[in-house]
């Protein structure tokens, strides 16, 4: 049986939700390999619409066990809130089905009014994060003081720890940033009883994964962000701070790599941006502000507008590159509908020279200039689109165009929010492994 990791091919909000949400049935768990609460998954079910940040959008399938890896990084309270919220419209989110490692590491306030912080001492310069705490948390991790979940199971422990990370931080935030300090024993009390309550749910998600492999169980790695956000791979500095390249799912799953059987790459059939840094297909004009409102190109976590712009396939490519995507999922088709032409970047102008590769320099991408194929535009409505044949030839050409840019299959089109808005025209199959 086959393991799939879904990435955002872009930079964040391609639709990774709707689409891990679609291919659940056929897997038995769901886990979250990086990020935190700066996701925003949205999925449609039924009428109904789920806003999901930290808990995997496999919750919705009463059978599923969701999983959130060490990779990610976990606001307790945030975790705590968004369960109370789904245990409101009716889920069952038990510790049975829902399980959090012991290696993830804790966002609390503190990493949030630094990234706050720094952001407004930046001014222009800001990345423009969610302000969620995110890169500060990794910050942590990596210079290896940060909180981990299973400190929550030793309260004493925690206390200690807390004392100890505000020593530092409480420096930064009232000496250099003119904030408010934080009192670590105020913090750890009420840590405490969030700390009872996600106890439970504390488990080793490596053995887990390890058991659901060794009964035939099939696994699927739900992406958050987009490649371009990933920290090494990213549009440095106006980046994610963790990994959100397809390979990261083993390291932040707590699975060996050769788990990881197919790779299915989420893009919107147009690009969007939130946040600072280059975008070369940026549409700052009327096409721009037509598919931001046609497309409700809004945040899902900040609110804030996404920045609107045509297809990139150096973008595409790119992904396609470092993740070794087998099939594109293509989403929002849609919202293309209604304009006379669509455009496609098929390559960049750099320095002089044609390139089929974003350039490596930070200012690199803010430098080149895109050259694009014009398409013909469709004016047909594709929401009640079910089978490919039924899209009109353009929307067909156009995916025709993709694939062919970027040498990989379109294997799902989403035409609307709704589950059942969705074209399938099947995954390409790889070989699962050998048995021997
Ligand atoms: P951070 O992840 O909050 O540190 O934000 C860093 C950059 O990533 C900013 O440009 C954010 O707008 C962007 N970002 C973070 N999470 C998402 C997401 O889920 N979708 C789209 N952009 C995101």
């Amino acid at each position: 049986m086959s393991n799939i990791v879904i990435i955002g091919a872009q930079w964040g909000d391609e639709g990774k939700g709707k689409i891990v949400d679609m291919l659940a049935p056929d897997m038995d768990a769901v886990v979250r390999f990086q990020g935190g609460h700066n996701a925003g998954h949205t999925v449609s079910v039924g009428g109904k619409t789920y806003k999901l940040k930290l808990i995997p959008s496999g919750i919705l399938h009463k059978d599923k066990i969701c999983l959130v890896g060490n990779g990610v990084v976990l606001d307790p309270r945030e975790f705590c809130a968004e369960m109370d919220a789904l245990i409101a419209e009716g889920l069952d989110l038990g510790p049975g089905r829902l399980k959090i490692s012991r290696k993830c590491h804790l966002i609390l306030p503190y990493h949030q009014a630094l990234d706050q912080a720094r952001e407004t001492s930046k001014g222009d310069d800001k990345i423009g994060t969610t302000g969620r705490g995110i890169g500060p948390c990794y910050e942590d991790k990596a210079a290896r003081v940060g909180i981990r979940a299973c400190d929550l199971e030793d309260f004493d422990l925690l206390r200690g720890k807390i004392h100890s990370a505000l020593k530092e931080k409480n420096a930064l935030l009232a000496g250099l940033y003119g904030q408010k300090s934080l009192d670590p024993e105020t913090l750890a009390a009420k840590l405490k009883p969030v700390a009872a309550r996600l106890a439970p749910y504390l488990t080793d998600v490596s053995e887990e994964l390890s058991r659901i492999e060794a009964r035939g169980g099939r696994i699927m790695f739900e992406g958050a962000q987009g490649v371009h956000l990933d920290i090494d791979h990213g549009t440095y500095p106006f980046v994610t701070s963790s990994n959100t390249v397809a390979g990261n799912a083993a390291a932040g799953g707590g699975i060996a790599h050769s788990s990881l059987h197919r790779v299915v790459g989420v893009a919107k059939a147009y690009t969007t941006r939130v946040g600072s840094g280059a975008f070369p297909t940026e549409l700052t004009e009327e096409t721009g502000r037509y598919i931001q409102q046609k497309g409700a190109e809004i945040g899902t976590v900040t609110g804030r507008k996404r920045r609107c712009g045509w297809l990139d396939a150096v973008v595409l490519r790119e992904s396609v590159r470092l993740c070794g995507v087998n099939d594109f999922a293509l989403t929002k088709l849609d919202v293309l509908s209604g304009l006379p032409e669509v455009k496609i970047c098929t390559e960049y102008v750099y320095r002089g020279r044609r390139i089929l590769y974003p350039p490596q320099a930070e200012s690199g991408l803010a430098e080149v200039e895109p050259v694009y194929e014009s398409l013909p535009g469709w004016h047909e409505n594709l929401s009640a689109v079910r089978v490919f044949s039924d899209l009109p030839e353009a929307a067909r050409n156009y995916i025709a165009r993709l694939e062919a840019l970027t040498g990989v299959p379109v294997g799902i089109v989403s035409v609307g929010a709704n589950r059942e808005q969705t074209v399938m025209r099947g995954l390409k199959s790889p070989q699962p492994p050998s048995a021997g």
